[in-house]
């Protein structure tokens, strides 16, 4: 794939075919990530559960699920398009934060494998269904990693998991009603890179979990960090796959039992095969800088302005690279709304071939938490998918109408 073009597709024609703004997916690349996690991992009974929360476009749930991939939701709507994508219950796992207890009793309705993460919904559990539905537990090893202080979820202060230094109300718990523990997880954040805190948490809930005898699964979550730019550090999927491997395979063999390794990642799957296209309204030179001004903002992708998180930004429409200038790439949403953040996390500047009002202006890593965070802040409406597969463009939502976004209002007669 090139820059400006998806199997052969250039993104100005998917651009003037469909309109901007514009989430594009590329089917090669999910299915070329599939394959990489696969064989990081090829000496393990491996089951990738794609976090979905990433990104749940239908066409893209089937298409991981055409692929093997099965599925990890976290909330009844999400559980309901899985189910919509065709996927048993018993292929959804369930990984809730601090829900209520009827949403939990939906996805045991469909016969979906739950993770539990806190004491008192343990507590329900084994009163509801005693040993007669497995479970996970979803445990906080109070481990440090993640590429900032929002996505960590596993150190001490995290609202997730329930606290290692809590196993032995766990255990009481559990004995207590005689829950059926059929898997213990843990997630440690997103963008994780180094190795290190991967195999730090594996560690921990390997240690523990030979206090739990009916384990079939350990789940060590997603995180994986992939590449936002030319030379970035990314994950080390040999590495992370032969010493977290390694490291399974002997707990395995002591704990007496072959046992399934899952994983649950989003970015890992998704984030690469996205590019989101916008079109320059206007290109403003002011003293101090220039200003492109796109036709969408945080509205759409609020991830620079929600994390400081960089995504590559370059002119689809000019590929001349012997003009080029600093530009800050801003939306149009009224408030301080700019793409272009600095590796550092500061609002910055990006070197792009020449500009001019109309160009398609197109933002890498858009396949994981772009669309499936946006929102109708300033009464925008929603943009449209398009997924490229077998070397075709094939619209997977259409765009939202004012219809979409007025729908639900209640005139009072005021
Ligand atoms: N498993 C659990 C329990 C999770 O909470 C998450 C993500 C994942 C798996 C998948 O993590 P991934 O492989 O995608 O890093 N909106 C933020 C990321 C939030 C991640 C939330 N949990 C962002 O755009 O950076």
């Amino acid at each position: 794939m090139s820059y400006y073009n998806i199997q052969g597709i250039n993104l100005t024609d998917l651009a003037s075919t469909y309109g901007t703004p514009l989430y594009v997916y590329d089917a090669n690349k999910i299915i070329e990530k599939i394959g990489i996690l696969r064989n990081s991992f090829s000496d393990v009974n491996l089951k990738i559960k794609y976090a979905c929360k990433a990104n749940t476009n239908l066409s893209i749930l089937k298409l991981m699920r055409k692929h093997g991939v099965e599925i990890d939701v976290v909330s009844p709507e999400e559980l309901q398009l899985a189910l919509m994508a065709g996927y048993e219950g018993s292929q959804i796992t369930f990984t809730p934060s601090g829900v209520s207890f009827d949403e939990i009793e939906k996805a045991v309705a469909v016969g979906a494998r739950i993770n539990l993460d806190n004491l008192d919904v343990l507590e329900k559990f084994g009163q509801a269904y005693g040993n007669t539905v497995g479970a996970l537990i979803r445990i906080k090893p109070h481990v440090f990693g993640g590429g900032n202080e929002k996505i960590m979820t596993a150190h001490p202060e995290s609202k997730f998991g329930i606290s290692i230094h809590q196993k032995q109300e766990i255990l009481d718990i559990v004995a207590q009603y005689d829950i059926k523990i059929i898997g213990l997880h843990q997630h440690t954040g997103s963008d994780v890179k180094n190795a290190d805190a991967f195999t730090q948490a594996a560690s921990a809930i390997l240690e523990m979990a030979f206090d739990f005898k009916d384990l079939e699964i350990i789940d060590l979550g997603g995180g994986f960090k992939v590449s936002y730019k030319e030379g970035d550090i990314v994950t080390d999927m040999a590495e992370v796959g032969q010493v977290l491997s390694n490291a399974f395979l002997s707990f395995s063999e002591k704990y007496g039992r072959p046992l399934q390794l899952w994983f649950e990642p989003g970015k890992f799957l998704v984030s690469e095969a996205g590019t989101f296209l916008t079109t320059a309204n206007t290109v403003k030179r002011d003293p101090i800088k220039t200003f492109v001004c796109v036709n969408s903002g945080l509205n759409h992708l609020g991830r620079p302005m929600m994390y400081g998180s960089y995504h590559d930004i370059f002119n689809a429409s000019n590929q001349d690279e012997s003009k080029q200038e600093e530009y800050r790439v801003v939306g149009y949403i009224c408030e301080t709304d700019t793409f272009s953040w600095t590796p550092e996390g500061k609002q910055g500047e990006r070197l792009m071939n020449e500009v001019q009002a109309g160009d398609i202006i197109a933002m890498k890593n858009a396949g994981a938490y772009c669309f499936s965070m946006a929102s109708h802040y300033n009464s925008r409406m929603l943009p449209a998918e398009v997924l490229v597969i077998e070397g075709e463009a094939k619209i997977i939502r259409q765009r939202e109408t004012f219809d979409d976004i007025t729908r639900n209002l209640v005139d009072i007669g005021l």
